[in-house]
């Protein structure tokens, strides 16, 4: 499975990255908002320091607005993936983008429907918004379960399942197990991955007898 971060932090991002397991990175506008910068210079940056996929999303909502944008997002890096919402302009402008050789994920994905047709306008990544299901008192993972059927079924599509709107780590577990292609997850749920408690207590427990031997390795 791919991992993905969900920030505009290019500080964060430049961090993740220097771990060798960063696969690529989502923002959107609210996240842009947030880092208080010029968006095109954020990407830019992004697109210099991760070279998997960007994905930086359109604010028009119409399909000639959407494609002017797109292309505009889609000249800064080849890395670039533009992000489209999940309308019928958006799966037009997701049509047109994939066809120009544009990689192209399409978001706010809250059904397996809107799932199928993302896949069938070509789609290179789906957004299924885990969080904000649960949020609203749905099972978030249960889309993406169904999803990975429906693919399954259809081994024509080639679309990537990128599970989004993660909120902790046992998302990221459960999306894994589903056989996600991609989590996109904020910087802290990335970093609490690694963490255990029996592994700080492990490693404390094996460096305290180290030291009682005396030896040094170099
Ligand atoms: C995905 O690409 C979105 O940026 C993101 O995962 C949304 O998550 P949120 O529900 O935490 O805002």
């Amino acid at each position: 499975m791919k991992f993905f971060v969900d920030t505009a932090d290019v500080g964060e991002i430049r961090e993740l990255a220097a771990t060798g397991l960063l696969d690529g990175v989502t923002t959107n506008p609210s996240l842009v908002a947030k880092a208080k910068r010029d968006f095109k210079e954020i990407i830019a940056e992004v697109c210099e320091a991760v070279p998997g996929p960007v994905s930086a999303e359109v604010a028009a909502t119409d399909l000639d607005g959407m494609l002017r944008e797109g292309r505009a997002l889609a000249r800064i890096a080849k890395n670039v993936t533009v992000k489209v919402p999940l309308t019928w302009d958006g799966l037009k402008a997701c049509r047109t983008l994939t066809a120009e050789g544009t990689m192209v994920n399409v978001t706010l994905c809250f059904s397996a429907n809107q799932a199928l047709l993302a896949a069938k306008a070509g789609a290179s990544f789906i957004s299924p918004f885990v969080g904000r299901l649960d949020d609203a008192g749905q099972d978030g993972m249960e889309l993406v379960r169904e999803i990975r059927a429906i693919y399954d079924n259809y081994p024509d599509l080639t679309t990537e399942i990128l599970a989004a709107s993660i909120r902790h780590v046992t998302h990221v577990k459960q999306a894994a197990m589903i056989g996600a292609d991609v989590v996109t997850a904020p910087p802290a749920v990335l970093r609490a991955l690694v963490h255990h408690p029996l592994t700080d207590k492990g490693l404390e427990l094996f460096l305290a007898d180290w030291h009682k031997t005396g030896q040094r390795i170099v």
